[in-house]
Protein backbone atom coordinates (compact mmCIF):
# COMPACT_ATOMS: atom_id res chain seq x y z
CA UNK A 1 0.00 0.00 0.00
CA UNK A 2 1.29 3.19 -0.88
CA UNK A 3 1.01 6.21 0.94
CA UNK A 4 1.68 9.93 -0.08
CA UNK A 5 3.26 12.65 3.01
CA UNK A 6 4.39 16.11 3.13
CA UNK A 7 7.77 16.08 4.48
CA UNK A 8 9.71 19.55 5.45
CA UNK A 9 7.22 21.08 2.50
CA UNK A 10 8.51 18.24 -0.12
CA UNK A 11 5.82 15.72 -1.47
CA UNK A 12 6.87 11.64 -0.93
CA UNK A 13 5.10 9.00 -2.14
CA UNK A 14 6.25 5.64 0.03
CA UNK A 15 5.64 2.45 -0.39
CA UNK A 16 6.92 -0.67 0.74
CA UNK A 17 10.49 -1.01 -0.85
CA UNK A 18 9.94 1.75 -2.60
CA UNK A 19 9.60 5.40 -2.51
CA UNK A 20 9.54 8.85 -5.00
CA UNK A 21 11.10 11.70 -2.78
CA UNK A 22 12.43 14.76 -3.99
CA UNK A 23 16.24 13.25 -4.89
CA UNK A 24 14.16 10.95 -6.86
CA UNK A 25 13.08 7.21 -6.86
CA UNK A 26 15.04 5.66 -3.95
CA UNK A 27 15.14 2.15 -3.13
CA UNK A 28 14.37 1.14 0.65
CA UNK A 29 16.33 -0.42 3.28
CA UNK A 30 13.99 -3.44 5.01
CA UNK A 31 14.30 -4.07 8.23
CA UNK A 32 13.29 -7.68 8.62
CA UNK A 33 12.53 -9.87 11.70
CA UNK A 34 15.45 -12.12 11.58
CA UNK A 35 17.41 -8.83 11.69
CA UNK A 36 15.65 -7.76 14.98
CA UNK A 37 15.98 -11.15 16.21
CA UNK A 38 18.88 -9.99 19.01
CA UNK A 39 16.26 -7.20 20.21
CA UNK A 40 13.52 -9.27 20.22
CA UNK A 41 12.05 -11.72 22.75
CA UNK A 42 11.09 -14.35 20.62
CA UNK A 43 13.09 -14.78 17.51
CA UNK A 44 10.85 -16.26 14.24
CA UNK A 45 9.31 -14.65 10.89
CA UNK A 46 12.19 -13.90 9.90
CA UNK A 47 11.77 -12.82 6.09
CA UNK A 48 9.11 -10.54 7.06
CA UNK A 49 9.86 -6.94 7.18
CA UNK A 50 8.58 -4.88 10.22
CA UNK A 51 10.17 -1.29 8.96
CA UNK A 52 11.61 -0.30 5.89
CA UNK A 53 14.05 3.10 6.41
CA UNK A 54 15.18 5.35 3.18
CA UNK A 55 18.12 7.20 4.02
CA UNK A 56 19.00 10.70 2.97
CA UNK A 57 15.45 11.59 1.22
CA UNK A 58 14.94 15.18 2.91
CA UNK A 59 17.01 18.03 1.07
CA UNK A 60 19.17 19.68 3.94
CA UNK A 61 20.09 23.16 3.60
CA UNK A 62 22.21 22.73 6.71
CA UNK A 63 26.19 21.11 6.02
CA UNK A 64 26.61 17.80 8.17
CA UNK A 65 22.61 16.97 8.53
CA UNK A 66 20.94 14.19 6.96
CA UNK A 67 17.09 13.75 6.48
CA UNK A 68 15.92 9.75 6.51
CA UNK A 69 12.38 9.33 6.53
CA UNK A 70 11.17 5.93 7.73
CA UNK A 71 8.24 3.35 7.14
CA UNK A 72 7.14 1.29 10.40
CA UNK A 73 4.69 -1.36 9.48
CA UNK A 74 1.91 -2.58 11.76
CA UNK A 75 1.78 -5.74 13.45
CA UNK A 76 3.03 -8.12 16.23
CA UNK A 77 6.50 -9.46 16.55
CA UNK A 78 6.87 -13.25 17.33
CA UNK A 79 6.81 -12.58 20.96
CA UNK A 80 3.36 -10.41 20.91
CA UNK A 81 5.54 -7.51 21.25
CA UNK A 82 4.13 -4.51 18.96
CA UNK A 83 6.63 -3.76 16.01
CA UNK A 84 9.17 -1.66 16.72
CA UNK A 85 12.82 -0.29 15.33
CA UNK A 86 16.25 -1.85 16.55
CA UNK A 87 17.08 1.09 18.97
CA UNK A 88 20.45 2.28 19.13
CA UNK A 89 22.79 5.08 21.01
CA UNK A 90 24.78 7.91 19.13
CA UNK A 91 28.50 8.13 20.05
CA UNK A 92 30.31 11.18 21.36
CA UNK A 93 30.90 14.20 19.27
CA UNK A 94 33.01 17.10 19.79
CA UNK A 95 30.52 18.61 22.05
CA UNK A 96 28.88 15.70 23.59
CA UNK A 97 26.73 13.11 22.38
CA UNK A 98 24.89 13.97 19.27
CA UNK A 99 21.13 14.24 19.64
CA UNK A 100 18.56 13.98 17.15
CA UNK A 101 15.34 15.47 15.89
CA UNK A 102 12.42 13.08 15.13
CA UNK A 103 8.95 13.73 13.47
CA UNK A 104 5.95 11.93 12.83
CA UNK A 105 3.45 12.51 9.91
CA UNK A 106 1.39 9.80 10.01
CA UNK A 107 0.00 7.21 12.62
CA UNK A 108 1.87 7.87 15.86
CA UNK A 109 4.90 5.93 17.72
CA UNK A 110 6.22 5.41 20.95
CA UNK A 111 9.96 6.52 21.81
CA UNK A 112 11.58 4.18 23.87
CA UNK A 113 14.22 6.65 25.26
CA UNK A 114 16.54 5.31 27.80
CA UNK A 115 19.99 6.57 29.35
CA UNK A 116 23.30 5.25 29.09
CA UNK A 117 22.76 2.07 31.76
CA UNK A 118 19.21 1.91 30.54
CA UNK A 119 17.98 2.85 34.32
CA UNK A 120 16.07 5.97 33.35
CA UNK A 121 13.69 5.10 30.96
CA UNK A 122 11.20 7.62 29.25
CA UNK A 123 8.04 6.32 27.20
CA UNK A 124 7.22 9.18 25.01
CA UNK A 125 3.85 8.94 22.36
CA UNK A 126 4.43 11.00 19.31
CA UNK A 127 1.54 11.95 17.04
CA UNK A 128 1.12 12.80 13.92
CA UNK A 129 2.25 16.65 13.31
CA UNK A 130 4.64 16.37 16.44
CA UNK A 131 8.15 16.41 16.75
CA UNK A 132 10.49 15.60 19.04
CA UNK A 133 14.39 15.74 20.34
CA UNK A 134 16.46 12.50 21.74
CA UNK A 135 18.16 14.35 23.94
CA UNK A 136 22.28 13.31 23.73
CA UNK A 137 23.06 10.32 25.33
CA UNK A 138 19.22 8.73 25.01
CA UNK A 139 19.09 5.34 23.29
CA UNK A 140 15.68 5.17 21.30
CA UNK A 141 13.26 2.79 20.14
CA UNK A 142 10.15 3.35 17.67
CA UNK A 143 7.77 1.18 18.81
CA UNK A 144 4.42 1.59 16.46
CA UNK A 145 1.45 0.63 18.89
CA UNK A 146 -1.22 1.46 16.37
CA UNK A 147 -2.98 -0.93 14.06
CA UNK A 148 -1.86 1.43 11.04
CA UNK A 149 1.28 2.08 9.33
CA UNK A 150 3.20 5.13 11.01
CA UNK A 151 5.54 7.14 8.85
CA UNK A 152 8.60 9.26 10.72
CA UNK A 153 11.51 11.51 9.53
CA UNK A 154 14.28 11.99 10.92
CA UNK A 155 17.34 15.09 10.61
CA UNK A 156 20.46 13.77 12.22
CA UNK A 157 24.28 14.63 11.81
CA UNK A 158 26.24 13.39 9.00
CA UNK A 159 29.15 12.67 11.40
CA UNK A 160 28.99 9.37 13.15
CA UNK A 161 27.40 6.14 13.25
CA UNK A 162 25.09 4.74 15.31
CA UNK A 163 26.13 2.16 17.83
CA UNK A 164 24.17 -0.97 18.16
CA UNK A 165 25.47 -3.31 20.19
CA UNK A 166 23.82 -2.16 23.89
CA UNK A 167 20.62 -3.41 22.49
CA UNK A 168 21.64 -6.25 20.68
CA UNK A 169 23.95 -7.65 24.48
CA UNK A 170 20.78 -6.74 26.47
CA UNK A 171 18.17 -7.93 24.03
CA UNK A 172 16.60 -4.49 22.99
CA UNK A 173 15.54 -1.53 25.28
CA UNK A 174 14.66 -1.58 28.74
CA UNK A 175 11.16 -2.27 28.03
CA UNK A 176 9.25 -4.40 26.32
CA UNK A 177 5.77 -3.10 24.68
CA UNK A 178 3.15 -5.22 24.42
CA UNK A 179 -0.94 -4.67 23.23
CA UNK A 180 -2.99 -4.77 25.68
CA UNK A 181 -6.94 -3.92 26.63
CA UNK A 182 -6.07 -0.46 27.83
CA UNK A 183 -3.79 -0.37 24.59
CA UNK A 184 -0.59 -1.47 25.37
CA UNK A 185 1.20 -2.65 28.68
CA UNK A 186 5.11 -2.14 29.47
CA UNK A 187 7.30 -4.98 30.44
CA UNK A 188 10.58 -4.64 32.22
CA UNK A 189 13.42 -6.31 30.05
CA UNK A 190 15.44 -8.53 33.08
CA UNK A 191 18.73 -7.31 31.48
CA UNK A 192 18.68 -4.13 32.97
CA UNK A 193 18.50 -2.36 36.45
CA UNK A 194 15.48 -0.51 35.26
CA UNK A 195 15.01 2.36 37.91
CA UNK A 196 12.38 4.29 37.17
CA UNK A 197 9.36 4.43 34.02
CA UNK A 198 8.42 8.02 33.11
CA UNK A 199 5.49 8.92 31.15
CA UNK A 200 6.65 11.84 29.02
CA UNK A 201 4.95 14.84 26.76
CA UNK A 202 7.11 16.06 23.83
CA UNK A 203 7.78 19.53 23.60
CA UNK A 204 5.32 21.65 21.94
CA UNK A 205 7.14 22.24 18.71
CA UNK A 206 5.20 21.23 15.73
CA UNK A 207 5.59 20.39 12.24
CA UNK A 208 3.79 23.29 11.19
CA UNK A 209 7.49 25.40 12.36
CA UNK A 210 7.70 27.36 8.75
CA UNK A 211 11.43 25.83 7.70
CA UNK A 212 11.53 22.86 10.06
CA UNK A 213 15.50 22.03 10.23
CA UNK A 214 14.80 25.47 12.87
CA UNK A 215 13.12 23.23 14.99
CA UNK A 216 16.54 21.58 15.94
CA UNK A 217 17.37 22.90 18.64
CA UNK A 218 20.48 21.05 20.46
CA UNK A 219 20.88 23.98 23.21
CA UNK A 220 17.21 23.46 24.86
CA UNK A 221 17.75 22.03 28.35
CA UNK A 222 14.18 20.51 28.81
CA UNK A 223 13.37 18.14 25.94
CA UNK A 224 10.45 16.84 27.33
CA UNK A 225 8.06 17.24 30.28
CA UNK A 226 7.51 13.95 31.89
CA UNK A 227 4.06 13.29 34.09
CA UNK A 228 4.02 10.43 35.95
CA UNK A 229 5.43 7.31 36.63
CA UNK A 230 4.07 4.01 34.93
CA UNK A 231 3.20 0.79 35.74
CA UNK A 232 6.15 -2.06 34.71
CA UNK A 233 5.19 -5.55 35.13
CA UNK A 234 7.66 -7.78 35.56
CA UNK A 235 9.17 -9.67 33.35
CA UNK A 236 7.87 -13.85 33.05
CA UNK A 237 9.34 -16.26 34.09
FE1 LIG B 1 19.39 7.84 16.21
Amino acid sequence: MAYRAIIDGFEFILDEGIAITPKGVIEGTPRTFGELGDVMVKKGEEGKVAYWMFRDVLPVPVGGLRGDVTLVLPGRLPSGEFIKTHGHYHPEGPWGRWPELYGVVKGEVLFILQDLKGRRVMLVPVREGELIMVPPGYGHVMVNHKDEAAITFNYVSRLFSSVYGPYKEKKGASVYVYPSEEGFRVVRNPNYEVEEVLWCKPLPLYIKEPILHLAFKPHEEEWFKCEERLRVEDFPR
